[in-house]
């Protein structure tokens, strides 16, 4: 009988609640306005004879380095960032290799890392979220070969200076370092460009979120030259489809609809603080699209009972997460 890998086995299934969605579920981080129409219009101008050729990545990969001015060898264009993910674990985990990773944080990480048959890590983010450092440097040992830091965290909305994931890739030269920028524009601060960015790090962004494509599935990785140039060797040559390659210039032209979109969620930021101030509820203030921590003493019930009150038709607040002490909720 045909049998799974081991590790395929123990790994649960991952079903994303998208059965039934009705309006937005914010809780997927997805725009709330959708994408810029010039993007809209360039779709609308694609005709068959562009759908029925296999996609050329390579030219919009150089216009993208290009954008964020890294060379076109140190860029990779994915399927989502989730699929960067999925590279780099296929890329560097041996079975039995150890994945560091920071909870709560995006779920991708640990699905993939254990798919190859590696131990997934988990070091509990500190007091008020706080990126745990020291845990993390002291849990680095000669298996770990894979640290992903979501930067800022999903679903918490805390963030890192720089300092901190390039402290972390010093300290474990044979670990792929993932710096996953999903949210950079809600942030404004990226490791991108640092001129002492070891060839260990990588950085992942996505046009999911603030430039509202998450259903194209786009997303970037970008590392040292050498690196990428392993890591395009597991990639399909036809993992982003032409639909998206079509957009996705077209997207990054548009910085204005994206700068507009991001001023916009900032101030749905300062709103959603202002209400937890109002109802007494403790909060962190977020460096993502919305998010907010609230972790407020009580009773699971008690905690439900606050969030409810958040969620109240007239607040805008259509969804909360629940962690054993906190939530983190989302505001449109
Ligand atoms: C931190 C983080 N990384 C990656 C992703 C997925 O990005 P993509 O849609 O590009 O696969 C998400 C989506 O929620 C996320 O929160």
């Amino acid at each position: 009988m045909l049998e799974a890998r081991t590790a395929v086995k123990s790994l649960h299934a991952y079903r994303p609640p998208l059965a039934g969605r009705h309006g937005l579920r914010l809780d997927f981080n997805e725009s709330t306005i959708g994408c810029s129409p010039r993007v809209l219009a360039r779709l609308r101008s694609l005709d068959a004879e562009s759908l029925a050729r296999y996609p050329d990545r390579e030219p919009v990969e150089r216009e993208v380095a290009n954008f964020l001015g890294l060379d076109a060898a140190q860029v990779l264009l994915t399927n989502g960032v989730d699929e960067a993910i999925h590279l780099l674990c296929s890329t560097y985990l041996e079975p039995g290799d150890e994945a560091i990773i920071v909870v709560p944080t995006f779920a991708m990480y640990a699905i993939f890392a254990q798919a190859e048959g590696a131990r997934v890590v988990q070091i509990l983010s500190g007091e008020d979220f706080a990126f745990p450092l020291e845990s993390l440097l002291a849990r680095i040992n000669p298996s770990t070969r894979l640290i992903a830091v979501a930067n800022p965290n999903n679903p918490t909305g805390a963030a890192v200076a720089c300092e901190v994931p390039l402290q972390v890739a010093r300290a474990a030269p044979q670990a792929a370092v993932l710096v996953d920028e999903a949210y950079f524009e809600f942030h404004g601060e990226t490791i991108l460009n640092h001129t002492e960015r070891p060839a260990n790090l990588f950085v992942a962004r996505t046009f999911s979120k603030a430039h509202g494509l998450a259903g194209l599935r786009i997303g970037i990785l970008a590392g040292d030259a050498g690196q990428m140039a392993m890591v395009r060797r597991v990639a399909s040559p036809y993992n982003v489809n032409a639909v998206a390659l079509a957009a996705l210039p077209e997207a990054l032209r548009d910085q204005e609809y994206v700068e507009r979109y991001v001023a916009e969620v900032q101030r749905g930021r300062r709103v959603l603080e202002q209400e937890f101030r109002t109802l007494g509820l403790r909060y962190w203030p977020s460096r993502g699209n919305c998010f907010a921590g609230a972790r407020n003493p009580g009773t699971r019930q008690e905690r439900r009972s606050g969030m409810r009150r958040l969620r109240a038709p007239d607040r805008r607040i259509l969804r909360t997460y629940q962690g054993s002490d906190w939530s983190a909720t989302r505001c449109g």
